[in-house]
């Protein structure tokens, strides 16, 4: 079976992961947030994909989850056992194997941001929810929060994967989209300390001083059946990253259509272009013999795209582009991405054509 089908939802600073079986079309939405519901259901019929249950990795402080609202469509609630979340649910025990279709992802319990973290493994990719981040860990200043324990948590459960197994986190911060466990061994501060004892002390939090207002109010929301959730984000609260999180400093370089085009007739490998957007844009208007790659499935195609060699990076308008670069360049796989500035649009203003476009 070729890889899951995945798709990477981001919205201010939250991550939902849209997993798909390209076998049976059964799919799961991983951390759904109230207000995108629409978007997953474009999605969902974009991509031919049924939704069989959706999961909250932990009880969400900083945003509302959109559980509710796909329960009220039959859809059921995964969730730790340990959770204390009172809606209608299936609990998973650590060890347990999720099945999506003909996928099966293993339930890992990863307490300490939350005493109901858990992560999914399997497939090549681990989504983390807010556990281990891309630099850093989550916050463990909430009510149940405990430092040490996350540290724990993450350095046996996580840590231990297979090298190449793409970290998938809650929250996505410094424009990078996803890591890998390798990367994180070599690049996350986060990880030195030398037990999660020495991490706690370190960090200097104290629990439930995060518990802001706004955090009991979506608390409040996201522990109950919370029939009235608001159409639109909750209370907002910055997300859950670490205070040390981030370690990016990046060299992407970028050129304008105008010289994109002088860079794409000298191009003799059509794979050292890449187009990230989505298969339906890609499909509605292309610059010619670009590779498509979809920015949300670029970690399945890390091997094919290393190279020391320019990378040039190509989406609508220049701002997928550069989070693409800077993901690559973060794991070390393309030392030199070069985002195509403008993107497609760019491209069509300076009067180059494009393929595949329909006649108008
Ligand atoms: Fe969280």
């Amino acid at each position: 079976m070729s890889h899951p089908i995945l798709k990477i939802i981001s919205n201010e600073g939250c991550n939902s992961y849209l997993i798909g079986c390209p076998v049976t079309r059964a799919a799961i939405i991983v951390d759904p947030k109230v207000g995108q519901e629409g978007q997953y259901a474009a999605m969902l019929e974009r991509y031919g994909l049924e939704l069989t249950a959706v999961v909250d990795s932990h009880t969400h402080a900083d945003h509302l989850s959109a559980s509710t609202a796909f329960a009220g469509a039959g859809v059921p609630l995964l969730m730790s056992h340990a959770t204390q979340v009172k809606r209608k649910m299936r609990t998973l025990e650590h060890g347990e194997y999720l099945s999506v279709g003909e996928l099966s992802f293993e339930v890992l319990e990863v307490p300490g941001h939350t005493p109901d973290s858990i992560a999914l493994f399997g497939h090549g990719l681990v989504i983390t929810g807010d556990s281990l981040f891309v630099g850093g860990l989550a916050r463990a200043d909430f009510v149940g929060s405990d430092a040490a324990q996350l540290y724990d948590s993450v350095q046996t459960r996580l840590m231990s994967l297979p090298g190449d197994t793409l970290v998938m986190p809650g929250h996505g911060y410094n424009d990078i989209l996803f890591s890998t466990i390798d990367c994180e061994r070599r690049l996350n501060a986060a990880l030195t300390h030398a037990d999660g004892a020495a991490y706690a002390r370190d960090l200097d939090v104290t629990e439930g001083a995060g518990n802001s207002p706004g955090v009991e109010a979506n608390l409040l929301l996201n522990l109950h059946e919370a029939p009235d959730l608001p159409s639109s984000a909750g209370p907002a609260v910055a997300c859950c990253a670490s205070p040390a999180g981030g370690d990016a400093a990046f060299d992407i370089s970028e050129i304008a259509a105008v010289d994109a085009q002088k860079v794409h007739a000298a191009l003799s490998n059509p794979e050292q272009w890449i187009d990230v957007r989505d298969p339906f844009e890609y499909n509605a208007g292309r610059i010619p013999g670009v590779t498509p790659i979809p920015l949300s499935e670029l970690g399945f195609h890390l091997d094919r795209l290393k190279s020391d060699e320019p990378l040039y990076i190509s989406c609508r308008s220049g701002v997928r582009s550069m989070t693409a670069a800077k993901t690559l360049q973060r794991l070390g796989v393309s030392t030199q991405p070069v985002n195509i500035g403008g993107g497609i649009l760019g491209w069509q203003a300076m009067g180059n054509a494009i393929e595949g476009a329909p006649a108008t």
